[in-house]
């Protein structure tokens, strides 16, 4: 397992996902062997069997929870030593529907574990090697829920708005080194996500939530054209390029050196 071979490992995270499957069986379809994580050894061995049926690639499993420390750390040893993966898709993802003053320590725990801390030591541990090398890919799921928080999701929305600050970081860093720092923002999509998060996506209108399968099949494409960003359900990109840029024009107009008028004492 090495450069030599020319094999390009892809290691999902959430593999065996609503997102997670699909997604999987499309990278094994660009030529990707694959390094499935998630926690349940079963269900990943499924998965495994069925990528490796279609496609014929070589399929991986690591049943671990990456809210666990230790196992955490096996698996950052391994992306930060192993120099055949060439491709890193963050897409684990806990979410808890409550107000923050019901919501329990443990599942605030829980999020900032699997969304921040490990997402983050996940992208670490192949940044300086990606970099190094010259290439490679972390496409990393946010949300649209980081740019419009929904308030009972609150350290959800949170925690996607780290994932597209780090990335936007990264994507700074890393473009020149030739490396792909990707962002995947789907809308609300039609996953076992959000029974596990404790509110049905029954309850929103039918129009506003996606398939899994057309969420997935255009994180794809916007993977094959090699874009930092991918909307897959805005049709517009000119309201994204305005988005951006009047983030740069806040900040432009924040960095004067001096105090605002109406913060001044009469
Ligand atoms: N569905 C949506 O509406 C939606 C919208 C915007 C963004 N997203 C984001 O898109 C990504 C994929 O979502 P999805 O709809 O596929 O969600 P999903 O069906 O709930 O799958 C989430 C995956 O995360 C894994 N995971 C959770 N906690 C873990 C832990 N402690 N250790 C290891 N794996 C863990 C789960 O693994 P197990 O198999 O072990 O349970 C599961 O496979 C997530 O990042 C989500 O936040 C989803």
């Amino acid at each position: 397992m090495n450069q030599a071979n020319n094999r390009n490992i892809a290691v999902v995270t959430g593999a065996a996902g609503g997102v997670g499957k699909a997604y999987s069986l499309g990278l094994a379809r660009r030529g990707y062997d694959l390094l499935l994580v998630g926690r349940t050894q079963a269900t990943l061995q499924t998965l495994a069997d069925e990528i490796v049926a279609a496609t014929g690639r070589s399929v991986e499993i690591a049943a671990l929870d990456l809210a666990d420390a230790a196992q955490l750390a096996q698996l950052v040893q391994r992306l930060g030593a192993d120099s055949s993966i060439t491709l890193l898709a963050n897409l684990a993802g806990v979410a808890q529907f409550s107000p923050f003053t019901q919501i329990s320590g443990g599942k605030i725990a829980q999020t900032i574990a699997v969304n921040i801390s490990a997402f983050t030591q996940l992208c670490h541990a192949v940044a300086p090697r990606f970099a190094a090398a010259g290439k490679g890919t972390i496409v990393n799921f946010a949300s649209v829920l980081a740019f419009r928080p929904w308030a009972e999701f609150n350290v959800y929305n949170a925690s996607k708005a780290y994932v597209v600050a780090l990335s936007q970081s990264l994507q700074a860093e890393l473009q020149e080194k030739g490396v792909l720092v990707q962002v995947v923002a789907p809308p609300a999509t039609a996953t076992p996500f959000w029974l596990q998060a404790g509110f049905s996506h029954e309850n929103l209108p039918a129009k506003a939530v996606m398939k899994a399968d057309d969420l997935v099949a255009a994180a794809l494409i916007g993977l094959d054209k090699g874009e930092q960003w991918v909307l897959p359900s805005l049709s517009d990109s000119a309201v994204w390029d305005a988005f951006q840029d009047s983030r740069v024009n806040l900040v432009k107009g924040m960095m004067n050196g001096t105090v605002a008028e109406r913060y001044i004492a009469a």
